[in-house]
């Protein structure tokens, strides 16, 4: 591979992330680990080898069958968790920063299964149902909403 081949294909890599993020509604250019799934029976179909220890969370974001931008991550205690990206302070599109999501408004931060760390936002993010099998983990889209707590 020359060097002028090389750096064509690393500006692609780097416009796609960027792209990513763009279409997320963030700001700034980072990494986001997006993915447009199945959906199969109102229900997003993400393979459970798209996770591990290093890359455990995976953006789903926004389309034509999926009502929002959900975060789905696997936990420390092996089980996987899904919220919605929204703020529960005045709910601005949140952003995955750290292992938690921050809001960019106005400060908050949450934890990946989506606890509240740091005001103002005092409610704990929107949890979506959320069910696993051997191969994959299934994300509901509809009568999806869990209980606070
Ligand atoms: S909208 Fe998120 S902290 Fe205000």
């Amino acid at each position: 591979m020359t060097r002028k081949e090389f750096l064509s294909e690393m500006g692609a890599a780097t416009l796609v992330v960027c792209c990513g993020s763009a279409l997320l509604g963030m700001e700034g250019c980072s990494e986001i680990r997006t993915y447009l799934p199945k959906v199969r029976k109102d229900k997003a179909i993400i393979p459970r080898s798209k996770f591990d220890s290093k890359d455990n969370y995976i953006v789903l974001r926004r389309s034509a069958t999926v009502p929002a931008n959900y975060y789905v991550s696997l936990q420390k205690d092996g089980s996987f968790v899904t919220v919605e990206m929204v703020c529960t302070h005045r709910r601005c599109e949140l952003r995955p920063s750290h292992a938690m999501l921050s809001c960019p408004c106005h400060n908050s931060e949450f934890t990946t299964a989506g606890k509240v760390i740091v005001g103002p936002a005092t409610e704990d993010l929107q949890r979506i149902k959320t069910t696993v099998d051997e191969d994959n983990v299934y994300v509901w889209l509809k009568n999806n909403l869990l209980p606070a707590g």
